[in-house]
């Protein structure tokens, strides 16, 4: 099936957030191995979000821990929130405590978005480390691991913000009114360079929002998750059945 843009996408329901992260997990190993025999090393922008939570468990323990190449990883994040990193807002930390710390990745390869400097220091910071990490101005993931909120923002892009217009960066600040704050971001046109997007949506607060994007008009300034559609890469969405309910093309 194709989705506006021309990606191909996969819709995969599951029956239940843990199902959701199972699937995730798997796939994340999967895609691992396939980017480290093809060159080496593979490249992964995390999320934050309840459902990645369960994701690093799944992939903290065995027996996934033991199939993966660790320290082969290159640790990304599609978004931050303006915080220290030792905040338990933190989307860093969540990664941090939950598998980072768990697991034998190398230290050198996590670049996390230090959001506790000003957002524009932060955002021209982060760009510049990923294009040196990368080794490329037009940085292309091999993983990008989003969620979706009820309101259809996914990574730190929320409805009606600039950071939705903005298609010659790759990382955006991003002033989010109704959450009075500030939040660091990839936009959508870096997201869309990436080989892989797996998009993690579980809850019954999601089912709304998850219709209108799937299978409404086409509103990206509304509904920022239909603005992803990778240009040359693969688009999956693992749903679960409380999110997916809504839906009524449950199968591509
Ligand atoms: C963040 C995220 C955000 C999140 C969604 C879904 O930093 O908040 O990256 O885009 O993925 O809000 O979150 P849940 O999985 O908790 O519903």
């Amino acid at each position: 099936m194709s989705v506006r843009g021309g990606a191909a996408r996969e819709i995969v329901i599951c029956p239940g957030s843990d199902e959701v992260a199972a699937e995730a997990a798997l796939r994340f190993r999967d895609l691992a191995r396939e980017a480290i025999s093809r060159s080496g090393r593979f490249t992964v922008a995390l999320s934050g979000g309840s459902t990645p939570a369960r994701l690093y468990d799944a992939l903290a323990a065995p027996p996934l821990r033991d199939e993966i190449d660790w320290a082969s990883i290159l640790f990304f994040w599609g978004d931050e929130r303006c915080v220290p990193p030792d905040d338990p807002q933190s989307n860093y930390r969540l990664a941090n405590q939950r598998l980072l710390s768990k697991v034998p990745v190398n230290p050198a390869n996590i670049f996390r978005i230090r959001a506790e400097l000003d957002p524009e220091t932060a955002t021209a910071e982060y760009s510049d480390l990923l294009n040196s990490a990368l080794n490329d101005p037009a940085p292309r993931f091999d993983l990008v691991l989003l969620g979706m909120g009820p309101d259809g923002h996914t990574a730190s892009l929320f409805p009606q913000t600039a950071a939705l217009a903005i298609s010659d960066r790759t990382v955006a600040a991003n002033y989010v009114e109704k959450l009075k704050a500030w939040r660091i971001t990839l936009t959508a046109e870096a997201i869309n360079r990436a080989r892989d997007v797996v998009f993690m949506v579980s809850g019954a607060d999601k089912a709304a929002a998850l219709k209108e994007v799937l299978e409404g008009e086409f509103r990206p300034a509304d509904l920022p998750s239909q603005s992803i559609a990778p240009e040359n890469g693969r688009l999956t969405w693992l749903i679960d059945e409380p999110a997916a309910k809504l839906l009524s093309n449950r199968g591509a």
